[in-house]
């Protein structure tokens, strides 16, 4: 099979029902805390992709038992000291920034060393936001140049208690010092500007001594030591990151309409609601419920003749800060200039998703100026590409992919789009799923 992709038509006008797969943010979790848990438990949905199976192996490395059931997973948890494995094992994230993160705070407190590698593009990002957090609670980390992977933690048995400033908004950096509080004695204070809370919710759902206080742009998150996890079955709902392509290419799609069931909308998550909603797009949530303390709806959405441009509030950037790259398509056909900004974040992904995001945009023949942390597109409701177009990506990033081949599918011209595996991190049915639009 080649690893890429040949799109050389427009899709025609649809009217679909479709099912996306689990969240990865939840999943990802969900593997983490079921492992430290004492006994047996189950989640359905969980996303099966290489992100989350670089978890399951993880886990597994540490001692911990799991199997599949068609798609049931079981995570045997031996309780909170239940981790059991040999001197020197190596533990790989593979493309995962968030196991890669989050894991380093279930490792603060092992005897061994531990060390923490990951592929090519994971290596190269910045891992001295977790290792300095966690070096302040005892452990010792040892990055390779001062930030990235390979790194060798090596645990304390005595703790300390910290107080943190999480000012990048990120939800990585976020729960991994929660995690770490957690094997903690006494209590960590968290301030930390807003980032998707899953870990917060599911804390509260396992009843954990987490206590957060909501304020308008900081979060203050007190957390103790935990005593014991109880098993956690789940029910993963959809993910809104896998969702917001196929939102995108039914706004940019003639007379077409969708209907994506299930799916989390969390509102730390709903960003790209709000910006498409104020770029004049019709969304409906529909049968929303709450399930463990997570929203959840089917998503409802039309295609839409006549875009707004935006300028969009920085406010806005963690809740859609995976989205941006597919945001950016629906600013290239809006009438008028889209200005992002504060955005500098953008490029700490699996790739530098600020610089891709223009060079996708400049290939399509539309207009932008980039700076380090913004954007301005210079939108046009009458883009049409005729041109051949190749999109090659050097580092594996599935969104690169992902949101290229909405761009050829919604604007048309000849495209080549490499590096198809990297859909296998995140979102392994993307294509069957384009197919079953498309047909
Ligand atoms: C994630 C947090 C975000 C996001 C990533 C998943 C998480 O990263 O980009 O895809 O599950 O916590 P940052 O916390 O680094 O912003």
């Amino acid at each position: 099979m080649p690893n890429f992709i040949i799109i050389n038509k427009k899709i025609k006008n649809f009217k679909k029902k479709i099912i996306i797969s689990g969240d990865k943010s939840i999943s990802i979790r969900w593997v983490l805390f079921a492992s430290l848990a004492n006994g047996k438990s189950k989640a359905k949905n969980l996303l099966i992709s290489e992100d989350v199976l670089a978890a399951i192996k993880a886990i597994k490395k540490l001692g911990i038992k799991t199997t599949f059931v068609k798609n049931t997973c079981t995570i045997y948890g031996n309780g909170i000291e239940g981790y059991n494995y040999k001197k020197n094992i190596v533990i790989n994230a593979e493309n995962s920034g968030t196991l890669g993160r989050l894991i380093l705070g279930f490792l603060v407190n092992t005897k061994y060393p531990i060390k923490l590698i990951g592929d090519k593009s994971l290596s190269k990002r910045d891992f001295k936001r977790i290792s300095d957090p966690l070096q302040k609670f005892g452990a010792k980390i040892k990055l390779t140049n001062k930030k990235n992977l390979p790194l060798t933690i090596m645990g304390s048995s005595n703790l300390k208690p910290i107080k943190y400033l999480e000012n990048k908004g990120s939800a990585q950096c976020k729960s991994s010092v929660m995690f770490s509080a957690m094997r903690t004695n006494g209590t960590t204070i968290i301030k930390a500007k807003k980032s998707r809370n899953h870990t917060e919710l599911l804390s509260k759902y396992l009843n954990l001594p987490v206590h957060v206080r909501v304020n308008k742009n900081y979060d203050e998150i007190k957390v103790s030591k935990i005593k014991t996890i109880r098993p956690l079955n789940y029910n993963i709902p959809s993910d809104i990151s896998s969702s917001a392509f196929f939102m995108v290419l039914t706004v940019l799609s003639n007379n077409s309409e969708l209907l994506i069931k299930n799916v989390n909308i969390n509102p730390s998550r709903t960003g790209i609601i709000t910006i498409l909603k104020r770029m004049g797009v019709k969304i409906n949530f529909i049968n929303k419920k709450i399930y463990k303390g997570e929203k959840i709806a089917d998503i409802n959405i039309k295609s839409t003749k006549i875009l707004k441009p935006i300028n969009s509030p920085s406010k806005l950037n963690n809740k859609a800060i995976d989205e941006f790259l597919i945001i950016f398509l629906v600013a290239a056909k809006a009438k008028g200039i889209s200005y992002f900004k504060n955005l500098g974040e953008l490029n700490q992904k699996e790739s530098p998703r600020l610089e891709w995001g223009s060079y996708i945009l400049n290939k399509m023949g539309v207009k932008t100026v980039t700076t380090k942390n913004s954007i301005k597109i210079f939108g046009n409701p009458n883009l049409k590409i005729n041109k051949k177009i190749i999109i090659k990506n050097f580092l594996k990033d599935h969104r690169v992919f992902m949101t290229s081949v909405i761009a050829a599918y919604s604007f048309g011209g000849k495209w080549k789009i490499h590096d198809k595996e990297s859909i296998n991190t995140s979102f392994p049915n993307f294509l069957k799923i384009i197919n079953k639009i498309k047909n």
